[in-house]
C-alpha cells in the first residue's frame, strides 16, 4: 500500500481541479434550464469520469446519498484508476452544490471535492447539521455552538473591535431560521440571506470581499464537512452539531462509525490530518466566476488549496472542446 500523503504531495492537488472543472462545465449547460435532476445528472456523470481518472484507491465517504438511492458516487463507492495499489484516500464531493441555483441561473453555485487520507473526514449522514463559522484572525475559541446567537455575535463583535450591530451574518433564508433572524435582527446585525448553497456561504466568511463575518444556521451535514474542509485550508473556525429528526437516523448515523451522534463537532472532527479542497464556479459568486462556454469550448474558474501548506491557488482553465476527451466535455 502506498502511504497516501506522497502522492497528495506529488500529484493529487492539481488534478483535483480537473475533477471539479469537468463537473462545473457538465453542470454548465444546463445553468437557467429549469432542470435541477438534469443539472445534478450531468454534473455526477462527469465528476465520477474525472475521479476515476485519478491514480488513486478512493473511496466516497461524502456522496450522493447512500448506495440504494444514489446510482453514482454514493456513499462506500470506489474510486480512481489505482484501486488496490494506490494511496487510500477519503473522498467528499458535491458534484452541483446548488443544484436549484444552476436551474434558475442564480448566484454561487460549485463543483466541490474534498479529499484527505483514509479516515480524515467525517462520515456524516444525510441530516441537517447546525453551523457556526467565523473567518481567520480571530482567537481560538471565538464562537461556541453552545451558546446563543447573541454570545457569538458579541464575542466575535468584540474580538473585532467592533459593535454588534456592525458584524454581518450569512443565514439560508428557510422558515425553520425564523427565530435566529429575529434574534440577530434585535442586535441590530447585518444579514446576508442566501436562498441556498451553504458551502459557499460558509467559506464566504473567509473572504474579505464578501463581508461577511459570521455563518450561521443549519444546512445539510455532507455541505458542513465540505466547507470545513474548506475552512481548515483558508482559515476560520467552524463548528457543527448533526440535528436528527428520529431514532432511525441516530441509529444509521451510529452505524457510519458516530459513537455520539449529537456532539458538538469542531473542526477537526469534520476534516483532520492534511486535507485538500478544490471547488470550480458553475455559476458566478464572490470567490469563484462561473463558467463562460466559448465558441471552442469553456473557460472555468477553480480554487485548489490544501490544510497542509496552506497554499491557495485560483486557477483560470480555458478548455478546447475538439481536443478534449468526451467524457470531459460530457
Ligand atoms: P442542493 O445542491 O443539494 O440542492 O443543496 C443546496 C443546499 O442549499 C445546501 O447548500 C444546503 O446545505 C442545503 O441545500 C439546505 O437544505 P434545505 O434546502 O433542505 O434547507
Amino acid at each position: 500500500m502506498v502511504k497516501a500523503s506522497s502522492t497528495l504531495d506529488r500529484v493529487l492537488v492539481l488534478e483535483m481541479v480537473r475533477v471539479t472543472e469537468a463537473a462545473a462545465i457538465a453542470a454548465s449547460k444546463l445553468v437557467g434550464r429549469g432542470d435541477e435532476k438534469a443539472a445534478d445528472a450531468a454534473a455526477v456523470e462527469a465528476m465520477r469520469a474525472a475521479l476515476n481518472e485519478l491514480p488513486m484507491d478512493g473511496t466516497v465517504v461524502i456522496g450522493e446519498g447512500e448506495r440504494d438511492e444514489a446510482p453514482m458516487l454514493y456513499i462506500g463507492e470506489k474510486v480512481g484508476s489505482a484501486q488496490g495499489s494506490g494511496p487510500r484516500i477519503d473522498i467528499a464531493l458535491d458534484p452541483l452544490e446548488g443544484t436549484t441555483i444552476t436551474a434558475q441561473a442564480g448566484p454561487n453555485s460549485l463543483a466541490v471535492l474534498a479529499i484527505a487520507e483514509e479516515g480524515g473526514l467525517l462520515n456524516a449522514p444525510d441530516v441537517y447539521m447546525n453551523k457556526l463559522a467565523v473567518g481567520p484572525g480571530y482567537p481560538e475559541g471565538v464562537i461556541d455552538l453552545a451558546k446563543s446567537p447573541t454570545e457569538n455575535v458579541t464575542a466575535v463583535a468584540a474580538a473585532k473591535g467592533v459593535q454588534p450591530n456592525e458584524i454581518i451574518v450569512c443565514v439560508l433564508d428557510r422558515p425553520r431560521h425564523e427565530k435566529l433572524i429575529a434574534e440577530l435582527r434585535s442586535m441590530g446585525c447585518g444579514i446576508v440571506l442566501i436562498p441556498d448553497g451553504d458551502v459557499a456561504g460558509v467559506i464566504a466568511v473567509s473572504n474579505p470581499e464578501t463581508t461577511i463575518d459570521m455563518y450561521m444556521g443549519s444546512g445539510g451535514a455532507p455541505e458542513g464537512v465540505l466547507a470545513a474542509a474548506a475552512l481548515r485550508c483558508i482559515g476560520g473556525q467552524m463548528q457543527g452539531r448533526l440535528l436528527f429528526e428520529n431514532e432511525e437516523q441516530v441509529t444509521r448515523a451510529r452505524g457510519m462509525g458516530l459513537a455520539d451522534p449529537s456532539k458538538k463537532l469542531g473542526i477537526l472532527d469534520m476534516a483532520h490530518g492534511d486535507v485538500m479542497f478544490a471547488a470550480t464556479g458553475v455559476t458566478d459568486g464572490p470567490m469563484l466566476r462561473g463558467v463562460r462556454r466559448t465558441a471552442t469550448g469553456a473557460i472555468t474558474h477553480s480554487i485548489v488549496m490544501r490544510s497542509k501548506s496552506g497554499t491557495v491557488r485560483f486557477v483560470e482553465g480555458h478548455h478546447n472542446f475538439a481536443r478534449k476527451p468526451a467524457s470531459f466535455v460530457g
